[in-house]
């Protein structure tokens, strides 16, 4: 299919393929694992660590369909991954994009701007050949390009294929839809501009203030997305307001800019949220009075409205169809990362309606925090 038949405004010269991991840096690579795969239906799929030669840092990579997370953590005293935990809190570093080829990825974006963060290499093992690079992002994070065309193995060099006793059945998920980057006051343009110059992807829509805004608080987003609508980033900063924006609330514990969600898309969400409930997952709060004229407002949709009510999903639309969400509390002990549970039916954009009732149910966790 032709880019340009998806997003117009988009520029090709980075053909991105979809997201091929997330990489977070917790305090607990083990127990992390454990849990994405008890509560969240992740499978083992790789290992890195003493045992295969990496004496600074362990990873376990997991999958659910689409998705690879990788959950890294330092064996050593000291050293970035330290600095970065005692900085952040868990959280993600990396952001890695699946190329055709990670060099002239690397080219063009350094070439438009980019900071690079690591110049091409090639990772060999016995399974081939994987090529990697590197440019910097927002804060901390760090999008890596992948190359995988000739890599045959269960993840990448360096790792050993997991295959663990212990697999707790997936729950639905099936790829990444989007992620949201949180930036500073003032330096949402900028990171949208970096994204159009240096990525080449275009706007598809913004939202200001009076858009998202409740009694207290505000923040304005604009969302970009790659050419093929396969790679969707939205980025928020604070907006001016009587209290304190949930964007400066996670600015604060996060010390500077950060992925504030990952949404990861499922067939069927109520069947998905049922599941990640029953298996420990916490859920944002909507009030009932949210399903009084929900309806009115996007129309009718092919779900009965009871189960979305009983587990708060939230529907809204945009000009193609509609859409389900549901938001997760954090994840982490910092009120920084969470992720978002999505059902597209037609819509491929966003709904305004469901950002303010996200900002409403997060600010009542932040009067809880005492952070609002
Ligand atoms: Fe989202």
């Amino acid at each position: 299919m032709k880019l340009e038949k998806i997003i117009p405004e988009a520029k090709d010269f980075l053909p991105l393929l979809g997201t091929d991991y997330v990489e977070i840096i917790v305090g607990n690579a083990k127990q992390a694992a454990y849990y994405y795969m008890s509560a969240w239906g992740f499978q083992p799929l790789a290992y890195k660590g003493l045992e295969t030669g990496s004496k600074d840092s362990v990873s376990y990579a997991l999958r659910q369909d689409k998705i690879t997370l990788v959950l890294t953590s330092p064996l050593e005293h000291g050293g970035d991954y330290n600095r970065h935990l005692n900085e952040h809190g868990d959280g993600v570093k990396n952001v890695a994009l699946w190329v055709e080829d990670a060099t002239k990825s690397w080219e063009e974006t350094t070439k438009r701007g980019a900071k690079s963060a690591f110049e091409p290499k090639v990772l060999e093992d016995e399974n081939g050949r994987v090529v990697i690079s590197g440019i910097h992002t927002y804060g901390e994070t760090i999008h890596i390009f992948v190359e995988r065309k000739d890599y045959g193995g269960a993840f990448m060099p360096g790792y050993r294929a997991w295959n663990p006793d212990y697999k707790p059945a997936p729950v639905g998920l099936k790829y990444i839809d989007h992620m949201v980057g949180n930036v500073d006051w003032g330096e949402m343009n900028t990171w949208c501009k970096f994204y159009a110059e240096v990525m080449g992807f275009a706007q598809i829509i913004s939202f200001d203030d009076k858009d998202i805004s409740t009694e207290y608080t505000a923040l304005m987003s604009k969302v970009m997305s790659n050419g093929n609508g396969r790679i969707k980033f939205p980025i928020n900063e604070p907006a001016e307001g009587r209290k304190k924006s949930q964007i400066e609330e996670y600015i604060d514990y996060y010390k500077g800019a950060g992925v504030q969600h990952i949404a990861v898309a499922t067939d069927n969400i109520i069947q998905t949220v049922t599941e990640l409930k029953a298996r420990g997952v916490d859920f944002l709060y909507v009030p009932e009075n949210y399903y009084d004229d929900v309806l009115d407002r996007v129309g009718e949709i092919d779900e009965d409205l009871a189960p979305l009510k009983e587990l708060g999903i939230l529907i809204d639309r945009d000009d193609e169809g509609y859409l389900l969400q549901l938001f997760t509390k954090p994840v982490l002990d910092r009120p920084t990362m969470f992720f978002e549970i999505i059902q597209r039916k037609g819509a491929q954009s966003f709904g305004k309606g469901n950002f303010k009732a996200l900002f409403e149910a997060i600010e009542r966790e932040q009067e809880s925090r005492g952070t609002l």
